[in-house]
């Protein structure tokens, strides 16, 4: 299982690379519009941020499969270390896939709403396919399901795609799509902060820490 920081905000992903195991950012053009500046340069200091190895995903736009191409070549000679293009799994996406896999320049599947556009995705190449969860949940609330029947399919035909679950509004659907078999998940700021947040935990760092200062007069274990 690998998590990834779901947005372009420069100063969340610098506070968050430090305090969970993060394996890269993704973005998508709503993410990275929202930064109102130059997406080259946001998109350089979130690598100047998690260092040259750790994946970074960036969306091409393009409506034709050379223009998907073309896009694809042009982020990675933009920006340095481990880009990962992401590719709308429309049919011309399908075959700028095709293309660029046959170039050894990794992809990303992305907008998946359906078991089936994610079997056509591994076939076509893709390393990654982008299940869209909650955006599934909103429409037939079957997430789980389709991420679930990915997972089944890539084990049965031994597929080396990996489901990057995406699109989540709640840690109860990071769980779940956990639990079926998605490899990696990307996950927004905000709700990364929830994975570890349970009242119970500071409450017990308390009680043990009270019950140290009363019976040794100290603060930590070391002198
Ligand atoms: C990944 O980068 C996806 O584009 C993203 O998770 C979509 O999330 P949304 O449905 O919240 O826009």
């Amino acid at each position: 299982m690998r998590l990834y920081i779901d947005s372009a905000d420069v100063k969340q992903i610098a506070l968050l690379n430090e305090y969970f195991p993060i394996a890269g950012v993704t973005t998508n053009p709503s993410i990275l519009v929202k930064e109102n500046r130059p997406y080259l340069e946001v998109l350089r200091e979130i690598r100047e941020i998690i260092g040259e190895e750790k994946e970074l995903f960036v969306q091409a736009i393009g409506d034709t499969a050379e223009e998907i191409v073309e896009e694809a070549k042009f982020i990675n000679n933009e920006l340095p270390g481990n880009v990962i293009v992401k590719i709308p799994v429309t049919d011309e996406g399908l075959k700028a896939i095709k293309r660029l896999t046959e170039e050894n320049i990794p992809t990303l599947a992305t907008t998946i709403y359906t078991a089936f556009q994610a079997l056509m995705a591994a076939m076509a190449g893709a390393k990654y396919v982008a299940p869209y969860v909650n955006r599934i949940d909103n429409l037939t609330g079957n997430a789980v399901n389709v991420v679930a029947e990915i997972a089944k399919l890539y084990k049965t035909y031994q597929f080396e795609t990996e489901i990057l679950a995406a699109s989540f509004k709640n840690v109860q659907q990071v769980h779940a799509v956990c639990l079926v078999g998605a490899h990696t998940v990307t996950v927004g700021p905000d709700l990364i902060e929830k994975f570890i947040a349970f009242p119970a935990t500071p409450a017990d760092v308390t009680e043990f820490k009270n019950q140290w200062q009363k019976a040794y007069g100290l603060d930590k274990t070391n002198l």
